[in-house]
């Protein structure tokens, strides 16, 4: 008897599924997301299957387990190096860069063997031009421009080529799945397909992939548990991409490389310090900034805080904060308030971050309060301190992790003084040739700022 396709209803946000066709989604709440799917019915075989177990220990090892991507941002990203057979999923905004970095990373992998760029969305010739811009060697990188998923997976297999860009999912397509490209089953299909064959023949591969216009990949969840690794690229300012991990088998997942773009593609920044803070003049600060110190994976390095207070423009009053979670820079403001006896409660707030990275950490907040109250008061904070603390709601200024290297950043970039919790000035008074005043009330120390030359006095 002839099997007949089962029907089935996929959302093509999140994956849910369903037998029938839904108008939102109850599990991710979009509305109008879900696609038809036909299936072929379960196979009800099974009975020649066989398989069996092995010892971990007769696994073989290998030599190498990484290799360079000839980017040391990248590299730090991905956790010291692409891993042989690994699929690195990479998302972020139309125009951010991302086949740019992908046709350098082709480049500086060739030299250890064939690398394949499969163009899905532009043309050979739109690749060469690139790659020329580039000036990259052409020679030594393969382009395929194929859409057909069997046709990618055959030229993987013949090919055998060591590291595979695909250009993008979305655009990959298979005629098994009975659906149009972009949609919930061509990527799963395509994804797992190429993924199965890339992994057996020792390829490493990157997906690019659109991004939603809330920032997420496009696609189901399920795409991003089915590759190694997730990279985001976002735009911090004009010339400025930040890659970040959200999920990473072979790595830690909070490390973030820091890239220029400019003529000749990303070029790595290695020293984000002196790019996220501008030039001080003899440490003279305008009102309403502070510096902090920020730790993103192994990296520490020193921001600076932006505040403008003005009176509300409406009877509510609104944090206009980017950059810093707004919900962050609300409880800071009230904390000012009832502590430091600051009447913000009829003003707007607007911060941000100089270079415009994202600072999610809650170090941030004594710098926070720092900027606000210079802003408020209209008094120039020391142009050679750095701040680091959380701020409890009753005022306490409390410790935050890795004070060492967060001194050691600031010593770095010339640095004097530091304001931070009472605890860890002592726990790391002898550790540093920085000046540092420990404070247990956020009224302690805001109190005594704006006085330049008058004489400091700070409990321990
Ligand atoms: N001649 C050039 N000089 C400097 N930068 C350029 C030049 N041409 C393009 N760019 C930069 O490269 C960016 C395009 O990068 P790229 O095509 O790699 O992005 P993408 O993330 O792959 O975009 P999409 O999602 O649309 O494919 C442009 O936004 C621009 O900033
Ligand atoms: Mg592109």
């Amino acid at each position: 008897m002839a099997k007949t396709e089962a029907v089935r209803y996929v959302c093509s946000m999140c994956g849910h599924s369903s037998p029938k066709w839904l108008g939102r989604c109850p599990s991710c709440g979009e509305w109008n997301s879900f696609t038809e799917e036909k299936t072929a019915p379960a196979s009800r075989g099974g009975k020649n299957v066989s398989s069996s177990s092995q010892s971990l220990s007769s696994i073989p090892v290998e030599n190498e387990f990484r290799f360079s991507s000839g980017i040391s941002e990248l590299d730090r990203v991905l956790g010291g190096g692409i891993v042989h057979g690994s699929s690195v999923l990479v998302g972020g905004e139309p125009g951010i860069g991302k086949s740019t970095l992908m046709l350098q990373v082709c480049h500086l992998c060739s030299a250890r063997g064939l690398v394949l760029y499969v163009s899905g969305e532009e043309s050979a010739s739109q690749v060469r031009q690139r790659a020329e811009r580039l000036g990259l060697d052409l020679e030594r990188i393969n382009i395929l421009c194929e859409t057909h998923l069997e046709a990618i997976c055959h030229v993987i297999r013949t090919e055998k080529p060591q590291l595979v860009v695909i250009d993008s999912l979305q655009t990959i397509m298979s005629e098994e799945f009975s659906s149009v490209p972009g949609s919930v089953p061509q990527m799963r299909g395509s994804c797992l397909e190429i993924n199965t064959v890339a992994k057996q023949n020792g390829c490493s591969v990157f997906f690019i992939g659109h991004v939603t216009k809330e920032g997420t990949i496009a696609g189901p969840k399920i795409i991003e548990h089915m590759v190694d690794t997730v990279l985001y690229f976002e735009e911090s300012e004009l010339d400025n991409r930040l890659i970040r991990a959200s999920k990473n088998r072979f790595g830690a997942a909070d490390e973030i490389g820091i890239f220029e773009m400019g003529q000749n593609g990303l070029t790595p920044i290695k020293d984000p310090s002196s790019f996220f803070i501008s030039k001080r003049e003899n440490n003279e600060l305008s009102p309403g900034t502070a510096y902090a110190t920020i730790s993103e994976g192994s990296r520490t390095f020193v921001v600076e805080i932006q505040a403008l207070v003005t009176d509300a423009k409406s009877s509510y009053t609104r944090v206009f904060s980017e950059k810093i979670d707004s919900q962050r820079i609300m409880r800071t403001a009230a904390i000012l308030e009832r502590h430091a006896g600051l009447r913000l409660s009829d003003r707007d707030i607007y911060i941000n971050v100089a270079g415009g990275i994202r600072v999610n950490e809650v170090s941030v907040e004594l710098a926070v309060a720092a900027a606000i109250y210079s802003a408020f008061t209209g008094k120039s904070l020391d142009g050679d301190a750095v701040w680091m603390g959380e701020l409890s709601l009753s005022g306490e200024v409390r410790p935050v992790s890795y004070g060492e290297r967060r001194l050691k950043a600031a010593d770095d970039m010339g640095f004097k003084k530091a304001y931070l919790a009472s605890s860890m000035a002592v726990a790391l008074g002898d550790k540093t040739k920085i000046n540092l005043f420990g404070c247990k009330k956020i009224s302690d120390v805001l109190r005594q700022q704006g006085t330049r030359g008058a004489k400091i006095t700070y409990e321990f």
